[in-house]
């Protein structure tokens, strides 16, 4: 039996096959318990000895010649749908689906609160992650021995001790203000480091949205009218807010302002820590140190500012009881927003 001439046969005999049974038949008929190759199989043991090494060789490489051929066969079957006419396509067959990506929550709650801000007057104005320690500090009334400038507390850059990963939104205060005359209304978004241990409620990167307005006459009344608006359009009409007397180096006075939880409505419940009050920004008027620091007139204008955690704002929109998960890139999480 010539063992090229069965290669060629099967070669044939696949090139007729348009189906799944009818490969099924050929493959009965060459790879079968009675087919062609058991039949020369159970050959090797009746020829004489020296022939069976050679021969043994020949009908094993047929062998994997054939699985490869069917294999193959079956390959194009299956693209091909198994249709008669391998050149048509399937139409009914079901599409790749591509998904539709979205913006990150974080980004979304920016979009949110710099949306309600611009519709007030205000213009949206980036600055850079890496600052200059006089931007981040000086320019901003902080004293040389604050403790927030120690090392502990903010990411310095290794060869480049003037420049620091900055720790808050406000050193864009001092580079609007040396850069626009008043009046100007602007709210900053944007990345701020500190070099906190992670848990739920730390991470060393977080979001801030500074806000600032310089003009003449502008007081501690118009502060409070623009955040009030704020946090109803964010939180909802029967949101309360209130002022607390706080401390920061570039406003006097300073306040830290409070919504009423949006849990318990105020009453008291774990996520408030049972005040009723939950802490969402610092603010205050612009302290005159850094009028003089940038080159306004005290004297003619004020202004106020202030200063909001991006995240914490989103974690209380939303329900959300650890910070990691806006950055762990799950898109079990994310693909819910
Ligand atoms: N920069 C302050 C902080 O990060 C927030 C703030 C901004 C307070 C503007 C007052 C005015 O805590």
């Amino acid at each position: 039996m010539d063992i090229n001439l069965i290669q060629t046969q099967v070669e044939n005999d696949l090139n007729t096959v348009s189906s799944a049974s009818e490969l099924e038949s050929v493959r009965v008929k060459y790879l079968g318990r009675k087919g062609v190759l058991a039949e020369l199989t159970g050959l090797i043991g009746t020829l004489p000895a020296e022939e069976r090494g050679l021969f043994g060789k020949q009908v094993n490489s047929l062998k994997n010649k054939l699985l490869e051929f069917f294999q193959e066969k079956e390959k194009t079957l299956k693209t091909q749908g198994g249709t008669v006419d391998k050149n048509r396509q399937d139409i009914g067959l079901p599409g790749i689906a591509q998904e539709l990506g979205s913006s990150h929550p974080i980004i979304q709650v920016i979009d949110e609160i710099c949306g309600i801000f611009n519709r007030m007057g205000f213009s949206i104005v980036e600055g850079p992650e890496i600052e200059t320690e006089y931007n981040n500090f000086t320019g901003l009334n902080i004293p040389l021995d604050h403790p927030s400038r120690d090392a502990f507390d903010t990411f310095y850059l290794k060869n480049y001790p003037k420049l620091l990963l900055r720790s808050h939104t406000s050193p864009v205060q001092v580079r609007a203000m040396k850069a626009y005359k008043p009046p100007l209304a602007i709210v900053v978004p944007g990345r701020v480091y500190r070099p906190d241990a992670v848990d739920a409620s730390h991470l060393f990167m977080f979001h801030q949205i500074e806000g600032v307005l310089v003009d003449e006459n502008i007081s501690f009344a118009d502060l409070k009218g623009i955040l009030g608006l704020f946090i109803k359009s964010v939180f909802g009409e029967d949101i309360k807010m209130r002022f607390r007397p706080h401390f920061f180096p570039f406003t006097e006075p300073s306040a830290e302002v409070d919504i009423s939880c949006i849990i318990c409505k105020g009453k008291g419940c774990s996520v408030c820590g049972r005040k009723g009050w939950l802490e969402i920004l610092g603010s205050g008027m612009v302290h005159p140190n850094v009028f003089k620091q940038v080159g306004y007139k005290p004297g003619k204008y004020t202004g106020f500012a202030f200063g909001m955690g991006v995240e914490r704002i989103a974690m209380l929109k939303y329900g959300i009881n650890d910070i990691r998960l806006f950055f762990e890139n799950d898109l079990r999480f994310l693909k819910q927003f």
